[in-house]
């Protein structure tokens, strides 16, 4: 019942509200007024991240009724089983956004089955939509994106430092930056998972790792990256999971079994 899930009418009209999202994102005024705390270190919330998640669960849920919804800012996150579900994150890079950086995205996967099936991130500053659909390959504005052909040696590494939870995560996280960094190009730290994800996708970047995040930060992501011809998955090498958060490593072909033997000697 659910194989075609989005239909061809369906995904366009998911992409429109997608953007639509974004333009919430970019009228935003007084953001520095509509701060709130969330659990964690540093860890705040927008009135905007809320109203964009509102206005999504809502648009959606009229244009894909079979479909269950996970948004990062519900107080309780449950995957159902039975059906296509929206994993979404309103506004992904939320420091970013408060801090008026232009690097935040609107990130809407759907996993069914336990895998990522589709997804779209959108920047609405660079007004770059990024979206796959499995076994469909991977688009931005609709031209076909790749990952890269680099190896270690020449790969750009994407690094996310767990900023919610680091006290647990610090030492790990940099002790695997710069065993990496050591050996790359250099690195990057851009304050989006998802923009991340999808700029290793279309061959801007080449890895990246970050230590936990949340199945909105990389749902999306994954598929994209995944019909970009990359790879991502937990840093021990088990498949991405979508009902909890995970660790996460992202990477092109040509870097991944050097990177991934040097990161998991700091484990
Ligand atoms: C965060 C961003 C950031 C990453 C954090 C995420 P949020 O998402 O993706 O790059 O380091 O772990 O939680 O909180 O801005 O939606
Ligand atoms: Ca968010």
């Amino acid at each position: 019942m659910y194989r075609n899930f989005p239909s061809p009418q369906q995904e366009a009209q998911i992409l429109c509200a997608i953007r639509r999202a974004g333009e919430i994102m970019t009228s935003a005024l007084e953001v520095q007024d509509a701060v709130s705390a969330k659990p964690g270190t540093r860890n705040y919330v927008t009135a905007y991240d809320v109203k964009v998640q509102k206005y999504l669960f809502s648009t959606l849920a009229e244009i894909a009724p079979e479909a269950a919804f996970l948004g990062e800012e519900e107080d309780v996150h449950v995957l159902p089983e039975d059906k296509p579900c929206f994993v979404i994150d309103p506004i992904d890079g939320t420091l970013n956004f408060i801090r008026d950086l232009h690097c935040s995205c609107v990130s809407v996967g759907i996993v069914w089955g336990g895998k990522a099936v589709w997804g779209a991130v959108y920047n609405p500053y660079t007004k770059e939509l990024f979206r796959a659909r499995k076994g469909g390959g991977a688009y931005l504005n609709d031209q076909p994106i790749h990952v890269s052909e680099l190896s270690l040696e020449d790969a750009l590494l994407s690094v996310g430092s767990s900023p919610y939870i680091r006290e647990t995560n610090w030492e790990k996280t940099f002790a695997i930056a710069s065993s990496l960094f050591l050996r790359c190009s250099d690195f990057r730290r851009s304050g989006s998972a998802a923009y991340d994800l999808c700029t290793l996708a279309c061959g801007r970047t080449d890895l990246f790792f970050e230590l936990i995040l949340g199945p909105w930060d990389y749902c999306a992501g994954a598929i994209i990256i995944e019909e970009a011809g990359g790879s991502i998955h937990q840093l021990d090498g088990a498949p991405l999971r979508y009902d909890t958060g995970c660790p996460v490593f992202a990477s092109n072909a040509a870097s991944h079994d050097a990177a991934l033997r040097l990161l998991q000697e700091k484990l």
